[in-house]
């Protein structure tokens, strides 16, 4: 297999393109699903408090080298909320420091996410986050953050599969110097049955699921497939001896629907 590429951040620091995702992965079975990522060749996970998982993860990780990403729950938004949720979440994760630390959602009602912030900004001061993001942010709270704090976040994770590509928000990093990261990037398999999808599979010899992973790595997007399988959790990770083509990215590009959002709407979410 070919080596697994890296991305750099705008902090300088590097992060594997591809981990492995633990939404909706249960308690109980995160630390035997991560660990065979792991031995997969997996070099990174990416979870959050609200997953409930992150003990687990912990177990996994422990003494192995692991790029982790843990993430703010909305509830705990606020200064001082902030730095305690992060106390907590590395303790769950047996971590000093964490690799990437995002604020989940914006949460726009409350209207803390400026000060949590401002919090993510000095644990990455004291060297306890070491790169530090956002989630599911538009051009509006990216904008008023980097203008609050002059902290511009390392990467948004938005959700991004064939069905909803994000193309507007994705320039909008760009001009920022911000990485797009995919979450959901299979569309949570609701579309592998997909014909356009299903032909540029076949062409390379791959999956319906390697082929939209694929799409997300010649993009440029870091992602992070999640599955409990082991064996999906293998065929997600090989992905490196081949390609798409102009002509594929085309027809992907084509699959691009203003209703294609599968997830809450940032800006309409009950939380
Ligand atoms: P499972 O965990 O049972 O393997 P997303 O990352 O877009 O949220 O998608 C996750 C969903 O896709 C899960 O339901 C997962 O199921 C499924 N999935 C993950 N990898 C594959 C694969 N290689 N082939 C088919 N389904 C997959």
């Amino acid at each position: 297999m070919a080596a697994q590429p890296d991305v750099t951040l705008n902090d300088g620091r590097a992060m594997p393109q591809l981990g492995l995702g633990v939404w909706r992965t249960p308690a109980e079975t995160a630390a035997s699903v991560v660990t065979s990522a792991l031995d997969a060749g997996y070099r990174h996970v990416d979870t959050a408090a609200i997953y409930g998982n992150e003990e687990g993860v912990g177990q996994a990780i422990a003494g192995r080298e692991v790029f982790v990403t843990t993430k703010l729950w909305n509830d705990d938004q606020g200064y001082d909320e902030t730095l305690r949720a992060f106390e907590t979440s590395a303790k769950k994760l047996g971590r000093k420091t964490v690799d990437l630390y995002l604020i989940h959602w914006p949460a726009p009602k409350k209207n803390r996410y400026v000060e949590t912030w401002k919090a993510l900004v000095r644990l990455r001061d004291e060297g306890r986050a070491l790169s530090i993001g956002v989630s599911n942010f538009n051009a509006d709270h990216l904008r008023r953050i980097i203008g609050e704090t002059g902290a511009t976040p390392a990467l948004n994770q938005v959700e991004l599969h064939p069905r909803f590509q994000q193309r507007a928000l994705r320039g909008v990093h760009e001009e920022l110097g911000i990485r797009t990261e995919s979450w959901s990037p299979l569309g949570q398999a609701q579309f592998l049955n997909d014909p356009t999808i299903q032909a540029v599979a076949k062409k390379h010899g791959k999956s319906p699921a390697q082929a939209i992973l694929r799409w997300h790595l010649d993009e440029g997007l870091i992602v992070i497939p999640k599955s409990v399988h082991p064996e999906r959790i293998r065929q997600n990770l090989d992905l490196f001896d081949f390609t798409l083509d102009e002509g594929d990215r085309a027809r992907i590009a084509a699959l691009d629907s203003p209703a294609g959002r599968i997830g809450p709407d940032p800006m309409t979410a009950a939380f």
